[in-house]
């Protein structure tokens, strides 16, 4: 049996202690009664709760589509933003080759994440390249980013190989009815899989939403999702809270929030785990974010940050605490060799490999952090697996919930998003926000 993702709490004992954490954590198990009963806020938004075994029936569906894909073209450019991003991007990058460059499978590139002029262009000079597939990903199907970024795609897609041609290397991901590019994909035949309305963007990477992308990567989709019902068998109905991860995490967040440490950094000392943070921050930030409410979610890549935010988390103001993640296991081996000379001085580390050193440097960065008044969460996760990146996105997403719950606030949606787009749509004189324009130009006059 594969070991599981355990959490560590030794290094916030200075700060909170492990009575206050138990009672926490124990007081939030009616929040997991709220969440299987469906009667807290947002209980609308629950279909992730059971996608561990729901997404088993499209398997084979998603797993058909990226071989058709992988079959006509050599790159696919997925297109999407936030929830319809970030997921995807997290699990390739921490399961994939770090080095770009080095890998014949078939490459997925991003787009639709950003409205940069020069990233669109410069994607669009690689692909005009390539032998290219589009996968766009949007559930309302009315995001500005990506629908700006699949229009300009499609439209060179088309250019290149004719309508009916680029139609067959066209999937679209969204709503079951509404959204502009549910009509798109409805008029020129795309194939589709549908976003379930109880999903919200953010929990989604387990949908087509994720599973897609991540299967056009060429990894194996049913190790993730095995993994994260493996966590939903050790949170999502264990009462028992010291056995419950979720619980004793979301606990310990939140008494170290009331404790004044108001930025949660989430570290990694790989740079594969980058964007399990984006994602992380995304997941943590939008659910919790509100109402003046919630902790600020953070990243840092340790050990290359340790040189540049290093400074400021050892000595700055005392508003952080950090959560760890700690992989046990590299899967690859670099040993650091001898030299007769030593000219270097580094021969007393020759014979051991990066990992002894990365760890040595994991564990002297706690200890200095925690005498500079930071405490550190350590999850512990055996290796970056595809198995152990599922029992982390269902570790996090059910946590996020309990803890949104224990800070009263709705965690499934996020009413602020809407502000920047009012004014941006306004400032590009969008039909309907005629007086939303007069407002702001007056504002700016
Ligand atoms: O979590 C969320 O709901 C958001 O981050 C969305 O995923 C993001 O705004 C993109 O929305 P859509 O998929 O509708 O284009």
């Amino acid at each position: 049996m594969k070991e599981n993702i355990s959490i560590e709490l030794k290094n916030v004992e200075g700060f909170i202690s492990q009575e206050e954490i138990m009672a926490l954590a124990k007081k939030s198990t009616l929040h997991l009664d709220t969440l299987n009963a469906g009667t807290g806020q947002g209980s609308d938004f629950l279909g992730w709760l059971s996608l561990p075994e729901d997404i088993i029936a499209q398997f084979d569906d998603i797993e058909e589509c990226a071989r058709q894909l992988r079959s006509l073209s050599d790159t696919t450019v997925v297109i999407g933003i936030g929830g319809s991003y970030l997921g995807a991007k997290a699990v390739i990058e921490a399961l994939g080759n770090s080095v770009p460059g080095n890998s014949n499978d078939h490459t997925v590139l991003f787009a639709g994440h950003t409205i940069c002029e020069d990233y669109l262009a410069e994607l669009l000079e690689v692909v005009d390249k390539k032998n290219y597939s589009i996968v766009v990903i949007s559930k309302s199907g009315t995001t500005t980013e990506p629908a700006i970024a699949f229009r300009v795609l499609k439209n060179h897609l088309e250019s290149k190989l004719g309508k009916a041609e680029a139609a067959k290397r066209i999937v679209a991901i969204t709503d079951a009815k509404r959204g502009a590019l549910r009509s798109l994909a409805t008029a020129n035949g795309y194939k589709t899989f549908v976003i379930p309305d109880n999903v919200g963007g953010r929990f989604s990477v387990l949908t087509p939403v994720g599973l897609l992308p991540i299967a056009l990567s060429g990894f194996n989709i049913r190790e993730i999702v095995q993994g994260a019902q493996v966590m939903e068998s050790i949170t999502r109905n264990n009462k028992d809270a010291a056995a419950n991860p979720a619980l004793i995490y979301a606990a310990t967040r939140n008494l170290l929030l009331d404790a004044g440490k108001s930025t949660e950094i989430f570290v990694g000392f790989t740079p594969k785990l980058h964007f399990l943070a984006e994602w992380w921050k995304q997941l943590y930030g939008e659910s919790e974010g509100k109402e003046g409410k919630g902790i600020f979610p953070a990243a840092v890549d340790f050990t290359t940050d340790l040189h540049s935010m290093g400074q400021y988390i050892q000595e700055g103001q005392r508003i952080i605490f950090e959560t760890f993640l700690s992989v046990t296991t590299a899967s690859k081996k670099v040993g650091i060799p001898m030299e007769k000379d030593d000219a270097d001085q580094l021969n007393y580390l020759a014979g051991k490999r990066l990992t002894e050193v990365n760890h040595n440097a994991e564990t002297g960065t706690i200890l200095a952090h925690n005498d500079g008044g930071v405490p550190v969460i350590r999850i512990k996760v055996p290796e970056l697996s595809g198995y152990h990146v599922g029992q982390l996105i269902y570790f996090f997403e059910i946590a996020c919930a309990i803890s949104g719950y224990i800070l009263d606030v709705n965690p499934f949606d996020q009413p602020g998003v809407e502000a920047y787009k009012k004014n941006m749509f306004a400032l590009l004189n969008k039909p309907g926000f005629e007086e939303a324009a007069k407002k702001i130009r007056e504002r700016l006059n």
